[in-house]
């Protein structure tokens, strides 16, 4: 549907950064009762990059950075340019100023306002949808949305049916005004939350409910806390339902589709997903075997990988599907 000013919004850079410390299955295997062959099979996860936060470029604004300094030069823009922040995390570098801010400096993006977007792992997707809304309103016209997170600082590395899940890492995108409605752009974008499902996924301590004492400390209440069986189920079901939800908004068929790229929680969650709306694996683009799920930061890291890959091309039809803690959910269908 054509709105009011007739603008939308195009994709025009994409950008990942990783740490480069690699954290292998064995290498776990040493810390917790696993093995390479348990968290391969049940996770499709081979290996993920642990940040040291020691160094600045390696915290989560340090990866959003480079992320996002690659999105600018692939779009051909200046950081000047850029109007608009959105960074998705649930890891940020401090409770306060948001990441956004620290982002800003480092970019010297001075010319932007921002703000921090917490959907977990639906973050990038959300992210997404605000800065839509905002090209597409006319207040924006140069938006940079970054999706990030260093899990590691929140992992419970005693917990192994948590620990092998996750990794450091982010990918931004600079999303910008167009008034060609038949050319690249964002077609769609579709949104869920159920707060009744806090927690499956959550952090009890460290927020304002409760702070971080010695005891709550010992007892690992600072780290995260997952249900993984029943995350399972609910993620199959809310991802296959958003992405036919996004095909029918739009009058298209699963057969139109080019490229999905899931939220890479678990390689099984997503041939999962590929299986429930009837579409061939080959069409789910993964980067959870050497990345693990690196939250806020698989999606749009997953994309910059495949433009540059030159799997994902011009006119080509993708859909970004995605769940995570709250439970959110999210899907944005995009001619790229
Ligand atoms: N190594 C070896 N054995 C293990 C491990 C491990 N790392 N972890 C669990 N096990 C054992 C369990 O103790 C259990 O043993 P038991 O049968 O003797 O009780 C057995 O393996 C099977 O455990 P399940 O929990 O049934 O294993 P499952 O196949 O469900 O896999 C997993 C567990 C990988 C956590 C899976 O449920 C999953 O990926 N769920 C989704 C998690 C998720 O998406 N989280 C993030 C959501 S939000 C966000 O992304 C930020």
């Amino acid at each position: 549907m054509k709105n009011a000013q007739g603008f939308y919004s195009k994709i025009t850079g994409t950008g990942s950064a990783f740490p480069s410390k690699v954290l292998t299955n064995d290498d776990l295997a040493k810390k917790v009762e696993t093995s390479d062959e348990w968290i391969r099979e049940r996770t499709g996860i081979r290996e993920r990059r642990i940040s040291d936060v020691r160094l600045p470029h390696e915290r989560n604004s340090g990866l959003g950075h480079q992320a996002a300094v690659r999105a600018l030069e692939m779009a051909g823009r200046r950081a000047d340019e850029i109007d608009t922040i959105l960074y998705a995390t649930c890891t940020p570098d401090t409770l306060l100023p948001s990441t956004a801010s620290w982002l800003q400096s480092k970019l010297g993006a001075k010319n932007a306002w921002g703000l921090d977007v917490n959907a977990a792992c639906s973050g990038f997707v959300s992210g997404l949808a605000v800065a839509d809304q905002f090209i597409r309103s006319g207040q924006s016209k140069v938006a940079l949305v970054v999706g990030a997170d260093v899990l590691s600082a929140m992992t419970d590395w005693e917990d192994r049916a948590s620990c092998i899940l996750f990794g450091d890492g982010a990918g931004a995108v600079i999303l910008e005004r167009t008034e060609d409605e038949k050319g690249s752009r964002i077609l769609s974008t579709q949104m869920g939350l159920d707060g009744d499902l806090w927690e499956l996924f959550h952090i009890p301590a460290g927020g304002s409910n409760q702070e971080v004492t010695p005891e709550k400390y010992a007892a690992r209440d600072n780290k995260m806390k997952m249900k993984g069986k029943e995350i399972f189920k609910y993620a199959v079901r809310g991802m296959a339902d958003l992405a036919t939800q996004a095909l029918e908004k739009n009058g298209l068929k699963v057969s139109d589709i080019d490229w999905v790229i899931a939220h890479q929680a678990n390689l099984r969650i997503i041939e999962a997903v590929a299986k429930r709306i009837d579409l061939p694996m080959e069409k789910m683009l993964v980067n959870i075997d050497v990345y693990g799920n690196t939250s806020a930061g698989t999606v749009p890291s997953v994309l910059d990988q495949s433009v540059r890959s030159g799997k994902i091309k011009r006119g080509q039809l993708v859909l970004l599907d995605v769940f995570g803690s709250g439970l959110t959910y999210g899907s944005a269908l995009v001619r790229f």
